[in-house]
């Protein structure tokens, strides 16, 4: 996509994804490369315009994981986030140059507020960083997006005049942040008025939205922007991002489809994958999608009331202003049996979107059988569940190797944990503690020899049903870093012991990725 394409299509609002970027800046996520080019790959399915693949200077894992998927993720346009500084955007053009549509996104701050305090210099350094830095960028990659961060609070005449010094340089986006998630509907809308009056030459490229959920607006405020003429929006699924986190694509992109009447806008987003991309994102992640939550939420399409549950039998638009099967919802029908082969499950998979070969199908196949062995029939839901958990181990990590726990209300609980070392070998111990969870976590602790404090402890049933597969969540932390584990199970006991182990890992690389970042020459890029 570039400005000639989006001027020629009005009516197409693109969708820029940056769960992979500020998503990933929430507390807590921490995603190894190989769930990055999952989630990559799945919002290609998805149908996004631009996928923001991280920040290629904050760290050499970030930098690893950009420019893979920019070499294996086809379709969207494959964007790296820089400063408006020389090594910054040398090192993004680096990372993403291998992509068929690259971009380069780099942005300085325009408010008073981050110029006194934050950056420390004046506007008049901020005119030529952005000038030099479009410019550089521009001489490296045909599209390149300029983001004046914290627009929203800064004095708009002089974002104006700093944006059109980035058209003049041939940046082909413009971006107006909400950095910190101020602003309302009315004062975006009269903030893009000003922006083109002072700043004619805006209406040459494609302008965009990036809006922070600080006062629940995020939304409101894109779509806000996008009435007044924005016509890309920066999103994440499941609404994640720094703080508040941003814009949730999932409601944007089904406002734009259901209310198409009153503003006749579309996305090219492919609604009847919300659903799987959401579940994949929070499965990865460790972040629960809040039942109630719009769109993806599990009680989105759920009646309570009878008055309700009455209307929705008689006619579903009575209660109902989407169909479930338009995000997706339905997606549970492909079911195998225990007798179920190899190439059933390599076709099911493949129906789900997943290209499993080799011996990542032989590791997938044998923990099917494990599972249809003790379950009557695996669904689609549990094949996505099963193969997320197996397919995002990377090498380097500590793996549960065997458990055992002895418990009853009167006496204390016990567990021997035995875990491969990412060295080689293994190492075992025994432990107490208070119930059979808490003494396979403390066991697991001094098998690894890895302290660290229990921030989060979750379980939720992937299915419905007796037999469902349990899904345990863990978040550890330690040294001001966090990390989660997720692991899938019919016994909850072992899914909280593979949660725990994997966060374990998790962590250890967290803090090692970060040892690395300090080490780097940009070390104090950890994110805008
Ligand atoms: O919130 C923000 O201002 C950002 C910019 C880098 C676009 O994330
Ligand atoms: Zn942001």
């Amino acid at each position: 996509m570039n400005g000639e394409a989006a001027v020629n299509d009005a009516n197409r609002v693109h969708i820029f994804d940056t769960t992979l970027r500020d998503g990933e800046q929430s507390p807590g996520i921490s995603l190894n490369t190989s769930e990055k080019v999952d989630i990559a790959n799945q919002l290609a399915r998805l149908g996004v315009d631009v996928i923001e693949a991280g920040f290629p200077i904050t760290s050499p894992g970030d930098f690893e994981a950009v420019q893979r998927i920019a070499r294996e993720v086809e379709g969207p346009v494959i964007c790296g986030l820089a400063r408006a500084q020389k090594g910054d955007i040398d090192v993004a053009w680096e990372a993403v140059r291998d992509s068929e549509r690259p971009r380069i996104h780099t942005f300085i701050s325009t408010s008073d507020i981050h110029i006194e305090y934050q950056m420390k210099n004046t506007r008049e350094d901020v005119i030529q960083g952005a000038r030099a830095a479009v410019s550089q960028a521009r001489s490296l990659c045909e599209d390149v997006e300029f983001s004046p961060m914290d627009a929203t609070r800064a004095d708009v005449e002089f974002t104006a005049e700093v944006c059109a010094i980035a058209v003049e340089e041939g940046a082909t986006v413009v971006n107006i942040p909400d950095t910190v998630g101020y602003t309302t509907p009315e004062e975006y809308t009269r903030y893009f008025e000003d922006l083109y009056r002072f700043a004619p030459s805006l209406k040459e490229v494609e302008l965009s939205v990036h809006c922070h959920d600080d006062l629940g607006l995020a939304v409101a405020n894109s779509y806000a922007g996008v009435l007044a003429g924005a016509r890309q929006v920066e999103c994440a699924v499941n609404g994640i991002g720094e703080r508040a986190g941003n814009c949730s694509l999932e409601e944007i992109a089904m406002l734009i489809k259901v209310r198409g009447d009153v503003h006749g806008l579309q996305t090219g987003i492919n609604t009847r994958e919300l659903a799987r991309t959401s579940r994949l994102v929070s499965r990865l992640t460790g972040y629960a999608v809040p039942p109630n939550k719009a769109v993806v939420g599990r009680n989105a399409f759920a009646h309570e009331s009878g008055i309700h549950q009455d209307g929705v039998l008689k006619e579903r638009s009575t209660f109902e202003i989407m169909d479930a099967t338009e995000v997706g919802f339905d997606s549970n029908q492909i079911v195998l049996g225990k007798h179920s082969g190899r190439h059933a499950l390599q076709d099911a998979l493949e129906q789900l979107g997943f290209v499993v070969q080799g011996d990542a199908l032989n590791r997938a196949f044998a923990r099917f059988k494990e599972v249809a062995d003790r379950k009557k029939q695996v669904t689609a839901l549990d094949l996505e569940a099963l193969v997320s958990d197996e397919m995002h181990r990377e090498g380097d990590a500590y793996e549960l190797a065997s458990f055992e726990v002895s418990a009853g209300s009167n006496r204390e609980s016990r567990a021997s944990v035995t875990v491969s070392l990412p060295e080689g070998g293994s190492a075992s111990a025994t432990a107490g503690g208070d119930g059979p969870v808490d003494a396979i976590f403390q066991a697991a602790r001094d098998a690894t020899g890895v302290e660290s404090e229990l921030r989060e402890y979750r379980v939720a049933a992937v299915t419905g049903g007796e037999d469902a597969l349990g899904q345990v969540t863990v978040v550890l932390r330690r040294d001001g870093a966090t990390a989660s584990g997720q692991g899938v199970s019919t016994d909850i006991l072992e899914a909280s012991a593979q949660a725990y182990v994997r966060a374990l890992s998790n962590l250890v690389a967290e803090l090692r990725a970060r040892e690395e970042s300090e080490r780097s020459p940009s070390g104090e890029a950890k994110g805008p």
